[in-house]
């Protein structure tokens, strides 16, 4: 029997790269987004269904985690994708962004993961992967927001874990680290303050160093491979660390005083 796997936020990016990681390794996937009439990338695979899900409506989760059960009985990997980023000047951030930010990037995530919950522990057990971020557990200037939920998503999930053991529920923790997706573009929420110009030249300088960053940064199908080794390796790691220069930065932090990590991030920045 094949293994089933459902993936958030799949249209474009490191949830489209992951549906087709898994799809071309034979498996059933279940591709969400919130308007999959949009989608035609997936036509080539009889594997993939698409059906329309936003973290942010309950209703739309469990209707899709209903249809899987009717259709597949059981599920074997979930992946919580979903999510964008909100950067800039926190004092001009209203309570509607942040609020926002949070509903897709921690609610949405957990709402997923309860129903993942309720669907994995009668059948015997699964994998929750949730895409955190180096950024859930290094900082950088200007997402504080951001980090502030991603530092959400990686204690969330590690508090869960060891009442999931139980049930053989696994959970996993990607961290990428800078990836070439629409998260820059299409999807960033940048947010400055139209009253002051106070901001404009540490954000200047924050946006050369970022810009040189992704030059070298990797596209999203090096996420994809890490998550499907999350999924199939067997071994209870919890976090994979992917996305130069991801990986350095997290030992580097790990080892690092708090001092000597904000020099070397001031430092990179210009600041
Ligand atoms: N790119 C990076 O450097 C990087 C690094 C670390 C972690 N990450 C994380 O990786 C994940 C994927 O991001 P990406 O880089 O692949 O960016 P992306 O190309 O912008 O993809 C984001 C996906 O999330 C979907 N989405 C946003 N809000 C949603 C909602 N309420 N319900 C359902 N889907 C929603 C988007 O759908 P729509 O088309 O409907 O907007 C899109 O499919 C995010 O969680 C992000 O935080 C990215």
């Amino acid at each position: 029997m094949k293994n089933t796997i459902l993936i958030t936020g799949t249209s474009s990016g490191i949830g489209k790269s992951t549906v087709i990681e898994f799809a071309k390794k034979g498996w059933n996937v279940i591709a969400t987004q919130r308007n999959p009439e949009k989608e035609s990338d997936f036509k080539t695979f009889n594997n993939v269904k698409l059906f329309p899900l936003d973290v942010t409506n309950l209703d739309s989760i469990t209707k899709v985690f209903q249809k899987v059960k009717e259709e597949f009985g059981t599920i074997d990997v979930v992946v919580n994708n979903a999510g964008y980023g909100v950067d800039g000047a926190f004092e001009a951030m209203s309570d509607e962004v942040i609020e926002d930010q949070f509903n897709t990037n921690v609610f949405g995530l957990m709402r997923v993961t309860r129903e993942a919950i309720k669907a994995m522990r009668p059948s015997g057990g699964g994998t929750i992967i949730q895409i955190s971020s180096m950024g859930g557990k290094i900082t950088f200037p200007l997402y504080s927001i951001y980090h502030a939920t991603k530092f959400a998503v990686e204690g969330f999930t590690e508090s869960l874990h060891y009442e999931l053991a139980q049930f053989n529920i696994k959970l996993k923790l990607i961290e990428p680290g800078p990836i070439v997706t629409d998260f820059y573009g299409r999807s960033r929420q940048f947010i400055k303050p139209d009253y002051t110009n106070e901001y404009d030249t540490f954000i200047a300088k924050f946006n050369d160093a970022a810009a040189k960053v992704m030059k070298d940064a990797e596209g999203p199908e090096v996420v994809a491979k890490m998550i499907y080794k999350s999924a199939t390796d067997n071994s209870n790691q919890m976090r994979y660390a992917v996305g130069k220069p991801g990986p350095m930065l997290l030992v580097l932090r790990k080892w690092l005083s708090d001092k000597l990590y904000f020099l070397m991030v001031r430092k990179s920045y210009n600041l």
